[in-house]
């Protein structure tokens, strides 16, 4: 159920707001999301916003992403390290303490695709996705815990989803399954780390990257954004997709004061769009008496608990005919292609 469509214009940023003095680990920040994620993270104060690691597997980037963080007025360090391994997950959790002395959001951001239909996909398709996406969340979200609780003060864990893990996504087992499965663990460690005041939330972003810039129905249109088009309303609105910066907009809120209630959600962002997704609940149930058996469910099955089947998969770009720039055949939603 929608609970609101309504457009709201942008306020002033409260003091609740304000970051400064907080310490966040940002994995994967060297480029696309991440990097915007750190970028404002260190931007929400009146002074200064929170003081930043900058992880990523590429040690160029991380170490670029952390001085344009530090050329603008922010605090940083890049550390170096492929999240998916308890080390790695410690070497980000001693950075933040070692740089700037306590740990108060962790930000498991870091990703990689390999998309394929089940049939092609191999054990190292399947393997290098669950390890980076769900094993790297799972690994640095222990690591940030523990730091933590130790520390006493609560703290923020802010994992990052995808609607491709919310409703499936052709050419997606792997990537699918890990995001799933990071939105489980979202609401598991909600309950697990409630009294230690550390809220647990998955974001849900679409955006321009890398990852997504060569989808065949967004090409053409990210292309010519970068050429400094806006984006067309029904992309911004309607798939509720833009920039990187628009997704952003959410990671300072939930590490916030402001959201320190907030916690177990899964909140989509995207362009002009900001969503709360729905939790898996029952939608249909019947009762038999004594149990079911196979010819009791077939006879009940299409007037009973069958009778409005879900749907699967990201809805298909909507991208209206006869818009300009002209795409390509429309392909499956955000992000991957369904190879
Ligand atoms: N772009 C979208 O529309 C979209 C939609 C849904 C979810 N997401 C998710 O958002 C996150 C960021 O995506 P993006 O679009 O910015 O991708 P991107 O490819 O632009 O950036 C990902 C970054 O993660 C780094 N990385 C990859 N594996 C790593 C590892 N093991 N350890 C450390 N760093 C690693 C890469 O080097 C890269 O800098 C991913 O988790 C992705 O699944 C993106």
């Amino acid at each position: 159920m929608v609970m609101s469509n309504e457009t709201l214009p942008n306020a002033p940023h409260p003091l609740d707001l304000d970051l400064t003095g907080k310490v966040a680990v940002v994995t994967g920040s060297g480029r696309g999301l991440g990097l915007a994620y750190a970028a404002a993270l260190a931007a929400a104060g009146a002074a200064a916003g929170a003081a930043v690691v900058v992880n990523d597997l590429d040690a160029g980037v991380a170490g670029a992403a952390a001085a344009a963080i530090e050329a603008a007025g922010g605090r940083a360090v890049a550390v170096a390290a492929a999240v998916g391994t308890t080390e790695a997950a410690q070497a980000l959790v001693d950075g933040a303490v070692e740089a700037f002395g306590r740990l108060d959001v962790m930000v498991t951001n870091a990703g990689i695709l390999r998309d394929k239909v089940l049939w092609k996909m191999t054990d190292e398709d399947f393997d290098a996705v669950v390890a980076t996406h769900l094993r790297g969340t799972f690994t640095c979200a222990r690591a940030a815990a523990v730091r933590m609780r130790e520390q006493g003060e609560g703290g923020r864990l802010i994992m990052i989803g995808s609607p491709a893990g919310q409703r499936g996504n052709f050419g997606q087992t792997n990537y699918a399954a890990a995001k799933a499965g990071i939105a489980a663990m979202v609401r598991t460690w909600a309950m697990e780390l409630a009294k230690a005041g550390i809220t647990v939330n998955a974001v849900i972003p679409i955006a321009a990257t890398a990852m997504t810039e060569t989808i065949p129905a967004f090409a053409p249109y990210v292309e010519a954004m970068r050429q400094g088009a806006p984006l067309p309303d029904f992309l911004r609105k309607g798939e509720g997709f833009g920039t990187a910066e628009d997704c952003a907009a959410l990671i300072p809120f939930l590490a916030s004061d402001a959201a320190a209630g907030v916690t177990g959600q899964c909140v989509g962002i995207g362009g002009d769009k900001l969503a709360l997704w729905s939790h898996p609940q029952e939608v249909a149930v019947a009762y038999a008496d004594g149990g079911w058996r196979p010819e009791t469910i077939a006879a009940g099955w299409a007037a009973g608990v069958g009778r409005e089947p879900q749907t699967v998969g990201v809805p298909a770009s909507a991208v209206p005919a006869g818009a300009a720039p002209t795409p390509a055949v429309p392909a499956p939603a955000v992000p991957g292609e369904g190879k």
